[in-house]
């Protein structure tokens, strides 16, 4: 598949994970229904849905059924959205925009952002268990999103992320804070998506070498959006690394080692996959998340 074939494919995934999302979102109860607006403004509409479209493609490849993966995409979206409301917040990354347009904190107000992180949490796991699948299924799905996006995750990840402002750490602590941070619902993304089709082999180790591989590639390109990208096509604020000193893969590699580094990663990431037949969503993915302007 060409790298631009890609963003087609996976704008089709995006829409079938959207309608599964907003149909999660009815309410219906007007005494809570601005907190379902704020939940709704940060969930859709908006995002590559890239961590969805990582569990309905392994899924997919390993022989699963859709229908169950959907919910598991699903509620992994609503974590990795109540993340970036939090991220977004004065306290964390003070940043006011998200997705192009004003952070859920900067339209709703702190109060409210807060807890419309919160409420995506919790209804993150009540949409997983809900999954048309086996109860044992479910289960192992919801304890997946809880250890990876928890304190030994990617909660653990912001607080490393948070305590190496303004100071320098090692290339070592960045790679640790970085398998957390953004790493590990990346690592989730894939294991739904084993679980999903019933695997739980050596597919599932390649699968989750590959997660790793283009969870830090992910994050380096991240590191230099923030300083070369272009905010209209971004869609969040560029600098916001360097205004709270950082260390990210650029201040430590440089821009051309830092995509050097993104590169090989990439190439590891294809070469995990590219023995399985149905492998070319993956690899195109892998090759176009290096590419990727937002
Ligand atoms: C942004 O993630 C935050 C990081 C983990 C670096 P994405 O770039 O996947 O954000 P959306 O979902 O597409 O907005
Ligand atoms: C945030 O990393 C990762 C999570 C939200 C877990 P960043 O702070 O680098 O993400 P952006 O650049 O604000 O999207
Ligand atoms: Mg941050
Ligand atoms: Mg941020
Ligand atoms: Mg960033």
């Amino acid at each position: 598949m060409a790298v631009n074939d890609i963003k087609n494919y996976m704008d089709r995934c995006a829409d079938l994970v959207e309608r599964d999302l907003a149909a999660a979102f009815e309410c219906g109860d007007s005494d809570i229904a601005s907190l379902y607006d704020a939940m709704r403004y940060s969930t859709l509409g908006g995002g590559k849905r890239i961590r969805a479209f990582l569990t309905l493609e392994f899924c997919r490849m390993f022989g699963g059924d859709e229908d169950s993966a959907l919910a598991f995409a699903s509620a992994l979206e609503m974590v990795h959205a109540f993340s970036l409301i939090h991220d977004d917040l004065p306290c964390m990354d003070d940043d006011d925009m998200r997705r192009g347009k004003p952070s859920c904190h900067i339209k709703y107000g702190e109060a409210h952002a807060l807890i419309a992180g919160d409420a995506l949490i919790m209804l993150a796991f009540s949409h997983a268990a809900s999954a048309v699948t086996d109860a044992q299924t479910a289960l192992y799905a919801v304890r997946v999103i809880s250890e990876r996006a928890g304190a030994r995750g990617m909660c653990g990840g912001q607080a490393m992320d948070m305590y190496a402002e303004s100071t320098r750490v090692s290339y070592e602590y960045l790679c640790k804070l970085q398998s957390l941070k953004t790493g590990a619902l990346i690592e989730a993304a894939v294991m739904l998506g084993c679980i999903s089709a019933g695997v739980k082999d050596k597919r599932m180790q390649d699968a989750v070498r590959y997660a790793s591989c283009i969870g830090r590639a992910f994050q380096i390109i991240d590191d230099i959006l923030d300083i070369e990208g272009d905010e209209a096509i971004l869609g969040k604020h560029i600098g916001s690394d360097a205004e709270s000193e950082k260390t990210t893969f650029v201040t430590e590699l440089g821009l051309e080692g830092a995509r050097a580094e993104a590169a090989r990663l990439t190439d590891e990431a294809v070469a995990c996959v590219s023995g399985y037949s149905g492998a070319e969503n993956l690899i195109a993915l892998a090759k176009w998340l290096y590419t990727r302007k937002n």
